[in-house]
Parts: C-alpha cells; structure tokens; sequence
C-alpha cells in the first residue's frame, strides 16, 4: 500500500504493501509420489466436508483467492503452480499454512478443523476424487500431495513483488529520505550494541555513500525486470510488453539521474525528485498492479489490459 502523508510542503512517499508472497512456480507433469502411506487418489476427503467449507472460503478467501480458486491478489489455490509450491509436501502442511497465516488480514482466526476443511474444499475443487470418509488429523500427516517433475527454475527464482521488495522498496525509500534529512548532516552512527551485522553495515557507507549506492542498485537492477518470471499470484510478469519495457527505461534513466545528482552532492536538487521517482514506479503499477483499485491496492497484479 502506498500511504502518502503530507509534510510541509513535500509529499513524503512510502511505497510498501499489504501482501507477502510465497514462491509460485509452473508446474510440470504430476505424479503421485512413491513411499507414503495413503494416496491423495484413493478419496481422502468427503464431499459433504469439502461443501461445508464452501461457504466460509466464500466469505473470508474468494475476495484474494477468486471465485474459483484460480488467484487474484492471493495466489491460485489450484492448477500447476499451486500443486507445484506443495510438491510431495504431507497434507498436513498446507493446513498448517492455512490455519496459521489465513486468512491473510486476520490470521490465526480459523479453527484447525476449519482448516482441514477447508483444504478438503481446494482437493475437491482440484478435481481429488472424494471418498467416504472425512479428511482428519490422523490423515494429514501420512497423505501427500502428489510429486511435480519440472517444476522448472522459477522454483528457485524470486518472484516479482519479492524482487520489488528486495531491490525497489528498500533503495527507493533512501532516495524518498532525501526529502526529510539533508545526508551530509547526518549525525555519526554508533557502533550498535549489541551488535547487529545490519546496523554496523549502515555505519560504514553514511550519508551520500548510501544515497549513490541506492542509485546504483535501482538503475543497474531495473533490467531485471525484463527476465521472465512470475508474479507473485501465478501469472507471468508481463515482461514483453512494449509499455512495459518503457516503464523500465523510464526508472533507469530517472536513477542514473539520481545517482549523477547524488554525486555532485547536490541536496537542492533533489528537492522535487521524490516525485520523479515516485512517477516512474506509479506509471507502471497504474497499469500492472493496480488496475481497478487505488494505487498501492496491487489488485490485479500482472493482468495484461485488454486492446
Ligand atoms: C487479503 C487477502 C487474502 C485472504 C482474505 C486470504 N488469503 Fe490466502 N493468501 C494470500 C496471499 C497474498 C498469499 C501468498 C502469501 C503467503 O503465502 O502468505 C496467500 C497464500 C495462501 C495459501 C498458500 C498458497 C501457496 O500455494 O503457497 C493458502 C493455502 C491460502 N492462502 C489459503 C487461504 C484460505 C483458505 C483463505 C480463507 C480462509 C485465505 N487464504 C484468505 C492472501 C489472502
Ligand atoms: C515495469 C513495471 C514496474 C516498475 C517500473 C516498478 N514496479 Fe513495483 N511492481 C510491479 C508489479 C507488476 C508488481 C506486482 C508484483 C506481484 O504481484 O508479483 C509490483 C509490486 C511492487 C511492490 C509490492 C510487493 C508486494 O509485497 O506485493 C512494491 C513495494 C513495489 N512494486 C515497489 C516499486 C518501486 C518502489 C518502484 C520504483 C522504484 C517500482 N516498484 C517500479 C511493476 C513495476
């Protein structure tokens, strides 16, 4: 989410979000893995199970997940990619992760039958047949999701709002801080006690040195940009588009600009370049994350426009 707050007489700007991601990755061929004591095949779960937790994945899950499961700004809960991140992985897992961390805004609300219920719901909408009887604790731990063979290297690749929040989030914010504390004013860091590895790092390259080394990772990682990967939700980054690459020319030359300003050490000149860096991220997310919501609302993440 981005929160704009007004200070004086310059937007102060933070680009952050509400969401985190797991890894998403595509799929390959699926096997039901070898070794475990029950197959997810032979019906583990039955349909009255799997319908009384309809109503609550209605309420609390649909709005982020879809309708159909199939993702929106929460990841698909079916298909490739979701059978790809649960890999050879005991049941028990997945309600482990519901019942923990969902639902996203309000976690730990569920109860763990709610869970188990609910995950039944996703075998069941996931096409695992359905069987006699109810999917239950002693269940969990000795069935497994079935085994995907190449499940590629985006496996082991970040996906974009990770890379966002890796490189973009972090270095932005230094360039927005120019708008609140002049660098070579900085007072002297202390050694942390106790230590910290990254509060030391911080008092080796102060003041301007932080400020060009943000420039420099925010123009020479924007190509990264352009490598295919997915988003966090499943879908690909749209990474071939026309626009798109514009966009990333856009934010390289924006902090080239930054990183010759921040050499000469001039501060006057960034007083009105918060909104120059700012645009050059807004431009694309108005178009690849936020349509149909307010900026920072990441509601369509990765949607391609219609013609
Ligand atoms: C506000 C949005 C939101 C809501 C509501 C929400 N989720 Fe999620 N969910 C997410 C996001 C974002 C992720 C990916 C980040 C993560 O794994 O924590 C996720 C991840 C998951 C995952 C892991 C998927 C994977 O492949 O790793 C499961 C399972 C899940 N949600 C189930 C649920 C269920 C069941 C509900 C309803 C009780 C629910 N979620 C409600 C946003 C949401
Ligand atoms: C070329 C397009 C593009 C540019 C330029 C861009 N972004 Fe993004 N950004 C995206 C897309 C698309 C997403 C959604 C990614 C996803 O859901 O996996 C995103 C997501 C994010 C997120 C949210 C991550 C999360 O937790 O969901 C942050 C934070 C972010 N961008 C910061 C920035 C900043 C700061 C800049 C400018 C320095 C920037 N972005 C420039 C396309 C772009």
């Amino acid at each position: 989410m981005i929160v704009f707050v007004r200070v004086s007489r310059l937007t102060i700007r933070f680009v952050g979000m509400v969401l985190c991601a797991c890894a998403v990755f595509a799929g390959g061929g699926v096997t039901v893995s070898a070794g475990q004591l029950r197959s997810i095949t032979e019906g583990v779960y039955s349909r009255q199970q799997a319908e009384r937790a309809k109503p609550i994945y209605e309420a609390q899950c649909a709005s982020c997940h879809g309708v159909a499961l199939e993702g929106a700004v929460g990841t698909p809960l079916t298909g490739d990619s979701f059978l790809a991140n649960w890999s050879g992985r005991p049941l028990s897992n997945l309600v482990d992760k519901t019942e923990k961390t969902m639902p996203f805004n309000s976690p730990g609300t569920l109860s763990r039958q709610q869970a188990t219920d609910l995950t039944a719901y996703m075998l069941e909408v996931g096409k695992f047949p359905a069987g006699r009887a109810e999917l239950n604790e002693a269940g969990l731990a000795e069935i497994a999701l079935p085994t995907v063979t190449n499940s590629g290297a985006n496996a082991k690749k970040g996906n974009l709002a990770e890379l966002m929040r890796a490189i973009a989030f972090p270095n932005s914010n230094i360039i927005f801080n120019l708008q609140l504390y002049d660098p070579s004013k900085e007072p002297k860091k202390a050694m942390p006690v106790p230590y910290d590895y990254v509060k030391w790092g911080d008092t080796v390259y102060p003041g301007w040195l932080a400020v060009d080394q943000a420039a420099v990772a925010l123009s020479e990682s924007a190509p990264l940009l352009l490598t295919p990967r997915l988003c966090q939700n499943g879908r690909p980054a749209p990474v071939d588009r026309p626009d798109w690459k514009k966009y990333v020319a856009d934010l390289v030359d924006v902090a080239q600009l930054a990183y010759q300003t921040s050499k000469a050490r001039n501060y006057d000149a960034f007083v009105d370049f918060s909104d120059k860096l700012n645009q050059a991220c807004a431009n694309c997310h108005k178009v690849y994350r936020d349509v149909g919501g307010t900026e920072g609302s990441g509601m369509q993440p990765c949607t391609v426009p219609n013609p």
